[in-house]
């Protein structure tokens, strides 16, 4: 069973928890897109693990992790993190693995990511996480990138000076400080040793691997309202986290997959700039902000938070064909004497969107239109069976789902392992 996971909403669905879950049926994890920007959290016992290029997968011993081709990946960040997951106690050796094709953040793709963020006038900033993103997937398809497979080329250090005094250019001209071609020289020479043994061609692994009967992963980062085609651009990152993107990310055709879980937080959150049309500012706001620890695990930056939005799950269930839906956070909700479900979005002039607009200027003309539910106000964080929840619960649960369409597969009641309900995958 080859399984796409990906994020319906803004990110921070909590999908590291669902991977985690779910990794348990899998033989191989494998990241598609994105980088260093994810924070993706597992919490096992007393233990909470934050993963930002490694596949949250690694928790489990004896699983295949690979990096994809289409992830950009900071050598840097990953190899602190591969520090990190041997500190904790996991092997890597034997099943780990690195697509040679995959492209490389370099230090300035940070350093442009930040300037650029720093040059853009207020209104315009996206609040990027500042680790190079953007930069590194314009050289990938600006032609002008670094292959992970550059590195075992003797010329390496030649094209890392080369691009140094490019991007230099490009830095001077955005008001920011040039950086030292010999001294990255020095930074990068070490890191070539260090990452060596994981390279691999992963296009080759992963079909050894689906030949073999085995099944396959695929986890998202980021969601579908920050696909660079799909989401509120530009407030968006640079790459397609949407289900589409584990092909292309991959390697493996369309037709190796079986099912797409979507990962459907039961509120809304988003960390940076650009619209967010449920988006609360007042008390609910702040419980919700509270009781889900909305806080970026990548940035530390709190979280935006707001009622459910309809518009944007139903749309994120189209656009990647959603199976299943994994939902998370219900407990949050715990409190609230009623809960609110946007439905769509109403223009001054009375029309109604049902669909999210490409053009997000109508959104500063639109109000959302909410169905208010009774609350449940008792903890759900203890329910192991989905016939225990309060009968409130299990209302919200059901509307949202009448709404956006696809079934129901994960319930999540609390950020543990334990508090995950299987209910139909
Ligand atoms: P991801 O980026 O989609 O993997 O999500 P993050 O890890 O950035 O953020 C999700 C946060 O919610 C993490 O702190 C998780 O431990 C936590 N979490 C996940 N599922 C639940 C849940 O059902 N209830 C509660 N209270 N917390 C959850
Ligand atoms: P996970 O995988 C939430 C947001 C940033 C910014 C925009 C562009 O943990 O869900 P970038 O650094 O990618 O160029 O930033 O995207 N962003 C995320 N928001 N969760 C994430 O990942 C995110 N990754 C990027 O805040 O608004
Ligand atoms: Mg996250």
């Amino acid at each position: 069973m080859n399984t796409v996971l990906v994020g319906a909403q803004w990110g921070d669905e909590g999908k590291g928890k669902v991977i985690d879950f779910l990794t348990e049926e899998a033989d191989v994890v494998v990241r598609f897109q994105g980088g260093s920007n994810a924070g993706h959290t597992v919490v096992v016992g007393d233990k909470k693990y934050v993963l930002h290029l490694v596949p949250s997968g690694v928790l489990h011993e004896g699983k295949h992790c690979v990096i994809g081709n289409g992830v950009v990946m900071d050598p840097f960040d990953l190899m602190k993190e591969l520090e990190q997951v041997e500190s904790w106690g996991f092997e890597l050796k034997g099943r780990f693995h690195i697509s040679e094709r995959a492209h490389m953040v370099m230090q300035w793709h940070r350093a442009i990511d930040r300037a650029e963020e720093a040059a853009r006038p207020a209104g315009r900033k996206i609040g990027t996480t500042g680790r190079g993103i953007g930069p590194a997937y314009a050289a990938k398809v600006g032609r002008y990138g670094m292959r992970v497979g550059d590195i075992l080329k003797p010329n390496f250090l030649d094209v890392v000076r080369a691009q140094v005094e490019e991007a230099n250019r490009a830095l001077e001209a955005l008001g920011a400080h040039p950086l030292d071609a010999e001294e990255m020289v020095k930074l990068y020479t070490p890191m070539v040793a260090a990452l060596m043994p994981y390279v691999t061609d992963t296009i080759q692994f992963m079909h050894e691997s689906l030949e073999a009967g085995k099944s396959v992963l695929f986890e998202g980062a980021q969601a579908t309202m920050l696909d660079v085609d799909f989401g509120t651009y530009p407030f968006v990152t640079s790459s397609n986290p949407t289900a589409g993107g584990a092909c292309t990310g991959s390697g493996v055709s369309p037709r190796a997959i079986d099912r797409v879980i979507g990962v459907l937080k039961l509120y809304t959150t988003r960390v940076g700039e650009g619209p967010f049309p449920t988006e609360l500012k007042d008390a609910d706001g702040e419980t919700l902000r509270r009781r889900g620890g909305e806080f970026g695990a990548t940035t530390g930056r709190p979280r935006r938070c707001g009622w459910f939005d309809a518009v944007v799950a139903r749309y994120a269930q189209r656009v990647n064909g959603v199976d299943f839906w994994a939902m998370t956070k219900l407990d949050v909700l715990d409190e609230f004497e009623t809960v609110k479900i946007c439905t769509g979005y109403r223009r001054d002039d009375g029309f109604v969107y049902q669909t999210f607009p490409a053009d997000l200027a109508v959104l500063d003309r639109c109000e959302p239109v909410y169905e208010e539910l009774p609350g449940w106000k008792c903890e759900t964080s203890h329910v192991t069976r989905y016939e225990d929840l309060p009968e409130n619960a299990r209302k919200y649960v059901e509307r949202v789902l009448e709404l956006v369409g696809g079934k129901l597969g994960v319930l999540s009641v609390g950020p543990a392992r334990e508090t995950t309900l299987r209910i139909g995958v």
